[in-house]
């Protein structure tokens, strides 16, 4: 037998990207690939992109020209560009960057073994279809390893609410859900190989329609599984967080009180112009609603500052919807304007104005999370322990709220799940005592 082929993949953007670059690996097993971790000894380089931001988007390029000293030395070195700039820019990649082999969408994984063998072939390979065939049920059932106890599941993919700014309708493709049968399977396979808390992912997670119950109905399908612990779900939309999925929060155990749910912005206006077809009010009163049923619940969430015609007034409106949430956690981003998406063709916010604003919103948020977090101090949490913190003996897992926390004891072993007293707030994790 050959030696088995060396496969470096680096990974951007979302977790769903996380979630597409181990079954890309998966695929690529099959045609005799082993995983590597640095771009040096590899035969194939895959970058997993992600097109978001113009930012990120640019990442590609600059990193495509670092291989090309290796390119050089090794002529049979391919390189394939996935995820959201492939399908964004298809061809345009090998015409802007020629020694790219390999171009694949975040639609087509499935079909990777045939374009590896394209471009081993001297082919450049190129596939940005949205097929008709579900790339799940191509992607044969994942090899028998152990796994870390934490993993991330996708249940939906795409989406259809079209927010002015954003061009992932356009990169992902239609709102699509996976039948509940195969992500049950899915999950028993995972827990089989040790997992204990799954992530169910997807660019509009809680609009999941594979089950009858929606969202809802397929976590208390997951709840029943023996050895699965947890579930988290990320990213909801909100306006389809349902009542049924608001009542999980309260009544079901192995629902995490953790929940990511962008606004965005806190001006009417702003957020119409956004399409984003709530108001700040509908949300705060949905945040109501959901905080009754999980007084506990710790909030995440999403923010652009700068988007075109947003004015001081309409950045004070976002502060004060901040405020009055009270976010645990949250993620916030200047304006980026994105080819072929509505807002793009407005006009737009000076970047001085931009920085300003970002820096305001975030010294506001990290007041937050820091609040949040000293709030965790004397509270007994439970901890699903993952690896090794960075000093000896010490052991490193996350909390029911996805806090980061330490402990230092010889008795914990990854994967306990275990009740632990947090003793203090450090600046981005906690320290407890396990109990
Ligand atoms: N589906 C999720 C998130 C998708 S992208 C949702 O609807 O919430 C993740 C985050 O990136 C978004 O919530 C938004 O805050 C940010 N984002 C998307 N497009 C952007 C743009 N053009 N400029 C700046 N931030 C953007
Ligand atoms: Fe983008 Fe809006 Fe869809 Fe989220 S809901 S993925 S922000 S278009
Ligand atoms: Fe980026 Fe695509 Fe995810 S654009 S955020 S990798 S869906």
């Amino acid at each position: 037998m050959s030696a088995p082929k060396k496969l470096f993949i680096k990974t951007y953007g979302c977790q769903m990207n996380v979630y597409d670059s181990e079954r890309m690996a998966e695929a690529l097993g099959g045609e005799g690939y082993v995983q590597t971790d640095t771009a040096d000894d590899a035969d194939m380089i895959l970058l997993n992109t992600c097109h978001i931001r113009e930012k990120a988007a640019e990442k590609v390029y600059s990193e495509l020209g670092r291989f090309k000293p290796l390119k050089a030395e090794n002529p049979d070195l391919k390189i394939g560009v996935a995820g959201c700039v492939a399908q964004a820019e298809g061809a345009e990649i090998i015409a802007r960057q020629p020694m790219v082999d390999l171009v694949v969408g975040p639609q087509s994984y499935h079909r990777l073994p045939e374009l590896e063998r394209k471009a081993r072939e001297g082919e450049k390979a190129l596939d940005t279809d949205f097929p008709e065939e579900d790339k799940f049920d191509h992607l044969k059932t994942r090899p028998q390893a152990r796994r870390g106890p934490t993993a991330f599941l996708t249940v939906q993919e795409g989406c259809d609410k079209f927010c002015a700014f954003c061009v992932v309708p356009y990169t992902r493709g239609a709102e699509v859900s996976r039948p509940a049968e195969g992500v049950m399977t899915e999950a028993r396979d995972l827990v089989e190989r040790g997992v204990r808390e799954i992530t169910l992912l997807g660019q509009n997670v809680n609009a999941y329609h594979g089950h009858d119950g929606g969202l809802a109905g397929l976590i208390w399908d997951l709840a029943e599984i023996d050895g699965l612990e947890r579930i988290r779900f990320t990213t909801s939309h909100p306006n389809d967080m349902d009542e049924a999925l608001i009542a999980a929060h309260g009544e079901c155990e192995k629902l995490m009180p953790y929940l990511h749910l962008p606004v965005q912005a806190g001006s009417d206006k702003v957020l119409k112009a956004m399409n984003r077809k709530h108001t700040a009010e509908g949300y705060l009163r949905l945040i109501e609603r959901i905080r009754a049923a999980r007084p506990d619940l710790l909030l995440s969430g999403d923010f652009i500052v700068g988007f075109p015609g947003e004015t001081e007034a309409d950045f004070q409106a976002t502060l004060d919807l901040v405020e009055e949430v009270g976010y645990g956690q949250a993620y916030s981003f200047k304006y980026s304007t994105r080819p072929g998406t509505p807002a793009a063709e407005r006009a737009q916010v000076g970047e001085a104005e931009k920085n300003d604003r970002l820096q305001r919103l975030q010294a506001l948020l990290n007041d937050q999370q820091r609040a949040a977090q000293d709030a965790m101090v004397g509270r007994e949490v439970k901890v699903l322990f993952e690896k090794p913190g960075r000093q000896s003996g010490q052991m490193v897992g996350k909390s029911e709220y996805l806090h980061a926390v330490h402990v230092t004891s010889d008795k914990v072993e990854r994967g306990d799940l275990r009740p632990v007293r947090i003793v203090q707030s450090n600046s981005n994790s906690l320290a407890g005592d396990v109990l």
